[in-house]
């Protein structure tokens, strides 16, 4: 294990947070994917997350908060229907877009009117907020600790692997739960909108708003992760369903072309040479699970990496969005 990644203890943890305080990169664990923090006061330390990422300065990154009494310093409006989801999924995987306070820096919002707030559920990136709090912080920015349109991190080796000693330090929180990143519902127009489906299900948000949260519109606030091309491997990404898939290996493969393959429910035909991953049925064990098989099926050596379709349903509407996303790339 390289000396970047470091096991979280009362005392790493400590350390962490001084770091932030002083202005380092600090990645770490949450239940979604790993973050990449920097002190949300620091305008400097914010700016630095943006080259470790080779990211443009001008998308927004989420502030990360311990406590929910911690909105009010950097949101001008709490409503109501975000009070509801704050109550029922911090901490959890869930991102309110709310109206930004006067003093939050253009570092942070991307020069938009609202900012973006999570309280993580995981242990480290709690105890880290906690210590960070102790400090006098007030809240960790932390994109997903990856190249810009590269594929998230769900472990502290994603995040060497992708960032290396561009952070200060790397807390090893193990593979990430729920593996795929919050949903984010924005509050900034007449109705709450989903701006990316994740962690929590649309029934679940619908459950507790009393109604669907509305799709995007033209005028729906601008959030990378609803970029065409994100969450991208790097080799070509297509999409295959089930009955096709065999062929499309066949076809392939007589071109001489090396193919890696993401299946679910078509089991490897004998004398397959290349990768082939049988990934979970279900959709939250796919979803832990997604991001680490794409980085394990891409390689510089293969033409295309083949993913079986998933169902088309509300449980798989997050999967699904990560998948046309890596399957966009190159496109074209
Ligand atoms: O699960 C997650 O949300 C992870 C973990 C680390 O918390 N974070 C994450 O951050 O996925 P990032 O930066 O990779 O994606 C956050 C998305 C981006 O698409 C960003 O544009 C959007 O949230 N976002 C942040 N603040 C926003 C704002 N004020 N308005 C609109 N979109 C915003
Ligand atoms: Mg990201």
């Amino acid at each position: 294990m390289s000396s970047l990644i470091v096991a979280p203890t009362p005392a790493s943890v400590a350390l962490a947070a001084q770091r932030l305080r002083a202005g380092e990169l600090v990645a770490f664990p949450t239940e979604t994917v790993y973050g990449l923090g920097a002190d949300a006061g620091n305008p400097d330390a914010v700016h630095q997350i943006f080259a470790a990422k080779g990211r443009p300065s001008d998308h927004p990154v989420i502030v990360h908060l311990g406590r929910v009494e911690q909105v009010e310093r950097w949101a001008r409006e709490f409503p109501d229907g975000a009070r509801k989801l704050a109550a029922a999924f911090w901490p959890g995987p869930l991102t309110l877009i709310l109206p930004r306070a006067a003093h939050v820096g253009d570092a942070i919002t991307g020069g938009q009117d609202s900012v973006g707030l999570r309280m993580p559920a995981h242990p480290v990136a709690k105890a880290l907020l906690a210590a960070f709090a102790s400090l006098g912080g007030n809240g960790i920015a932390a994109p997903s600790a990856n190249r810009f349109g590269h594929v998230s991190p769900t472990t502290a080796r994603h995040v060497e692997d992708d960032l290396g000693d561009a952070v200060a330090m790397i807390l090893d929180g193990g593979a990430c739960e729920v593996g795929i990143e919050s949903s984010i519902v924005a509050f900034t127009g007449a109705m709450p909108v989903l701006l990316r489906p994740g962690g929590i299900g649309v029934g679940e948000l619908a459950r507790v708003l009393g109604r669907a949260p509305a799709a995007p519109g033209a005028d729906a606030p601008r959030a990378s992760g609803t970029l065409a091309s994100h969450y991208a491997p790097r080799a070509p990404a297509q999409l295959v369903v089930a009955r096709e898939l065999l062929r499309e290996v066949a076809r392939r493969e007589t071109q001489g072309e090396r193919v890696a393959v993401l299946a679910r429910t078509v089991a490897r035909p004998a004398g397959f040479a290349g990768t082939w991953i049988e990934a979970p049925a279900d959709a939250p064990r796919y979803a832990h699970d997604l991001y680490a098989n794409l980085r394990a099926l891409d390689a510089p050596d293969i033409a295309a990496m083949l993913i079986e379709d998933v169902p088309d349903d509300a449980a798989w509407l997050a999967v699904r969005d990560r998948l046309a996303r890596a399957a966009h790339y190159r496109d074209g």
